[in-house]
């Protein structure tokens, strides 16, 4: 392997560190590389073009009173593939938030488990004050660029998604929504549109939006909501927009009084709004469901007069701590997938009568499902979901599902092995919709190493087709995505 260090930053954290987010899978990574001539067990499959894009959390400096996860800065890992061939770099996103700290050589801003008023700097995301937008939740590739963003609404940072060169913050033709944007920005591939949503503490308390191919803003209305929610993804269909309004929210005492907690209500329904894909509020037509949160959609697409959602359904959205929890483990309990019993679920809204009709399809704890993205918006047959770790927030396989037949087939990495949010690549001249390679990076522990494992999308159980030596153990993150296609 050639590996040139690009920039190597200095971290102030303890070299013992014992927080469960900052060691283990979770150790953040202090260096920027560019390596090449990588080691490669197995073949890189020649018809793989485009690159893996993978978001994480990378803290530098110590917080203020109480890490989380997200707080740590973005640092974006880009793998492309051509003829056979991989190159791999990663680079901190070089957010206003980062480069303030580094320049103050402290925590500025509070965290997620913090309070607000803890800021040593003031500031605005458009969900949260002073936190810092770390961009580092979600990334997409929309009009040649990558976009990384943040969960609590903040900027789009750009970059050239194979060089990983920024490029400045998204202005959408000089009209970025000064309310910011969510992370979950979706691409349709066949429109070539971006579609994004945003969400606060004013009303009309969330926004939606258009950009067209070009990133310019082409369509962005009010989404009046009853008061200030946490929504945190978004889905489409080819001519509908579905947001949601989910019972878990802000309690509303506690945050008159400046303080950020979160309730569950579950004597209120789940909200669906389903509106044109360029509709205003006055188009929107809300669809009432059982009480539950969802953090992630797989897809939606229209049949006939109804309106098919696929997600992740949580049994117990705001788990209750165990009796002799730790404070780590009564923090992070909204990390753990099991303890919220999340399960893929489908709704189904009929446009004509306005009823939801909606139906557990697995008994599997999974989430984080990824289809082929040209079938984003129309009808799927498949998706690619993460096995989630019990206890803590990790991956220990991909389940492939199968909607047609109604089953799934399970691959589990090694012991003491994780994988990244898995993507699906669609083969070079591909026509069917699983004909294409998974793609996700590793973080093994136990061996101190990381690597690229491509799988075959059609038999994900065959096990690795290839793996690829990365320079370093990466830090696990939360979202990745396909970007197919080469530099231009
Ligand atoms: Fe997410």
């Amino acid at each position: 392997m050639k590996v040139q260090v690009h920039q190597r930053f200095e971290s102030r954290l303890p070299e013992d560190d014992t927080h469960p987010y900052r060691s283990g899978a979770w150790r953040p990574q202090q260096t920027e590389y560019d390596a090449w001539e990588l080691e490669v067990e197995g073949e890189i499959p020649r018809d793989l073009a485009g690159c893996y894009l993978r978001n994480t959390e990378n803290p530098l400096l110590p917080p203020i009173q109480r890490y989380h996860p997200f707080d740590g800065d973005g640092m974006l890992h880009s793998i492309s593939f051509q003829d056979g061939d991989a190159v791999y770099r990663n680079r901190f996103i070089p957010t206003d938030g980062f480069l303030a700290e580094r320049e103050a050589g402290e925590a500025l801003f509070s965290g997620a488990a913090e309070s607000p008023k803890l800021a040593r700097q003031q500031c605005s995301l458009g969900a949260r004050p002073n936190m810092k937008d770390a961009s580092s939740t979600d990334v997409v590739v929309h009009a040649g660029k990558a976009l990384t963003s943040y969960y609590l609404c903040g900027d789009l940072y750009q970059c050239d998604p194979f060089t990983l060169e920024p490029g400045g913050k998204a202005d959408f033709g000089g009209h970025f929504p000064r309310e910011g944007v969510s992370a979950h920005t979706k691409v349709d591939e066949v429109s070539d549109e971006l579609l994004f949503f945003n969400y606060g503490t004013e009303a009309p308390y969330m926004h939606y939006g258009v950009l067209d191919p070009n990133g310019a803003l082409a369509h962005y209305t009010d989404i009046p909501l009853p008061g200030p929610r946490l929504p945190h993804d978004l889905a489409f269909t080819e001519s509908y927009a579905i947001v949601n309004d989910c019972p878990l929210f802000w309690d509303a005492e506690a945050l008159a009084g400046g303080k950020y907690a979160t309730r569950y209500h579950p004597e209120l329904p789940t909200r669906f709004g389903i509106l044109p894909r360029r509709g205003t509020a006055e188009d929107l037509r809300w669809f009432e469901a059982a009480p539950t949160y969802v953090l992630h959609w797989v897809n939606a697409f229209e049949d006939g007069d109804e309106v098919v959602l696929d997600g992740f359904f949580q049994g117990n959205p705001s788990p209750k701590p165990l009796p002799d929890a730790t404070l780590e483990q009564v923090m992070f309990r909204f990390l753990d997938l099991h303890s919220m019993e999340s399960r893929l679920h489908r709704w189904r809204f009929d446009l004509r009568t306005g009823e939801t009709r909606e139906e557990c399809l697995s008994d599997r704890i999974q989430e984080f499902g990824m289809i082929n993205g040209r079938y984003g918006g129309r009808p799927h047959r498949y998706a690619y979901m993460a096995l989630p770790a019990e206890g803590w927030f990790g991956f220990e396989g991909v389940i492939k599902r199968d909607f047609a037949r109604g089953s799934e087939e399970v691959f589990r990495l090694p012991e003491n092995v994780f994988a990244s949010e898995t993507v699906m690549a669609p083969r070079l001249g591909s026509t069917a919709e699983d004909d294409g390679y998974l793609v996700t990076f590793t973080m093994d522990v136990g061996n101190d190493r990381s690597e690229c494992w491509i799988l075959d999308a059609a038999n994900p159980v065959d096990g690795p087709l290839a793996r690829i030596a990365l320079p370093e153990r990466i830090s696990s993150g939360v979202h990745a995505f396909w970007h197919a296609g080469q530099p231009g």
